[in-house]
């Protein structure tokens, strides 16, 4: 196997490991991805100063992202059906995180309940939060949160209607895959995939099934979506959550200076500004053009995180040259987990890292912590 350097190679080997239904999941973006290639595109287009002679012999990627010290300010972003990528997928990268050092965050939609990777690993994670209309069950995940020790809430706003993925819809997606013909020949092209795939028990939405009346088996994730996600979410019911709560409460999906405002007079944690990596509303701004008029606007009175778009150490860079003081990854680590696992997470992890401490020193600087716009060509 030829050597694994950038965190393409890992998407490029999850493409060919994993049935395609669970890979476009991953890999698309909402209707036309203009978002989607925007928030890509806009990072790139940050152009870092390159500064000579300076001693660089000492450098430090450390931070804090809820108080918490970071080897790097990065955690693992909630994404769906991580299980699906790989057995036990959502167990996997929590322990490649903790072993880094770095939070994993479990989603509602993850295929691992909150109680299988509680029992699962040793370290605290923190549970991403969809409101949806049978309130009782909310209540009871947050209640299930806390028995399991999560140690922050990140409560998610952008995704109350579903934006369309052209290619979830041609695919059929579900969990677990339905038995067509069509899904049957392309798993027979991934037998790694299918081997893990048969020595696990969790293959359904186990936050969700046996834990709501009337939903003992998944149909695909739009169609439960559609039903469940409760379009009327307000600020007010973000004020019932934080009551619910009393840990460290995170805002995602933030995008505009007026939410984040409220947000931050709400007094949560932490937000995070994010267009769902592109797969909610097409034809918005990407995340980092937005960031820093967030971080003028609240980056005194919370924190300011951003996803949506990082790729590599340098996207990581260009976030907190622009304000941010934590990101959080998504497809990144999942290319990683579709690959190979744990050990792909911990590689996309080291990936990031090493690409990051690099480019800081070639930047001429020596502290993460200490970087500004300064580094960027203006
Ligand atoms: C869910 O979070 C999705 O983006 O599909």
């Amino acid at each position: 196997m030829k050597a694994i350097t950038c965190i393409e190679d890992l998407r490029i080997m999850h493409k060919r490991r994993v049935p395609r239904m669970f890979y476009d999941y991953v890999d698309s973006g909402s209707w036309t991805e203009s978002t989607y290639q925007a928030n890509e595109n806009d990072l790139q287009n940050l152009t870092f100063r390159q500064r000579v002679a300076i001693d660089v012999s000492m450098r430090n990627t450390a931070m804090p992202m809820l108080g918490q010290m970071l080897p790097m300010p990065v955690a693992l972003a909630p994404t769906g059906l991580t299980g699906m990528q790989y057995a036990d997928g959502e167990i996997l990268a929590a322990r490649a995180a903790a072993d880094f050092g770095v939070p994993f965050t479990l989603s509602t939609m993850s295929i691992c309940s909150i109680e299988d990777v509680a029992e699962n690993t040793d370290k605290p994670f923190w549970f991403q939060l969809y409101v949806m209309r049978d309130r009782d069950f909310i209540r009871r995940l947050i209640e299930r949160a806390k028995a399991a020790n999560c140690s922050a809430l990140m409560l998610t706003l952008d995704l109350q209607l579903m934006g369309q993925r052209h290619k979830d819809i041609k695919n059929g997606l579900s969990a677990p895959p339905k038995m067509t013909i069509g899904n049957i020949l392309n798993m027979m092209t991934k037998p790694h995939w299918c081997m893990n795939m048969l020595g696990t028990k969790r293959r359904q939405f186990r936050n969700i099934v046996g834990h709501v009346k009337g939903i003992e088996d998944m149909a695909s994730l739009a169609e439960w979506t559609a039903g469940q996600f409760d379009t009327s979410l307000n600020w007010e019911d973000v004020k019932d959550i934080r009551k619910q709560w009393d840990g460290p409460l995170i805002l995602k999906g933030i995008l505009d200076v007026e939410d984040a405002k409220i947000a931050a007079n709400l007094g949560v944690d932490a937000i995070v500004v994010s267009n769902h990596g592109g797969r909610q509303l097409d034809g918005t701004c990407s995340a980092i053009r937005m960031l820093p008029h967030i971080v003028d606007a609240i980056g005194k009175q919370t924190e300011v995180w951003m996803d949506s778009g990082i790729r590599s150490g340098q996207d990581v860079l260009r976030a907190i040259a622009y304000g941010a003081q934590g990101t959080l990854i998504g497809r990144a680590f999942l290319y990683g987990l579709g690959a190979l696992g744990q050990r792909g997470v911990t590689h996309a992890l080291e990936i990031i890292h090493k690409e990051l401490d690099a480019t800081l020193g070639l930047c001429g600087q020596t502290n993460l912590a200490d970087v500004d716009q300064s580094i960027l060509l203006r």
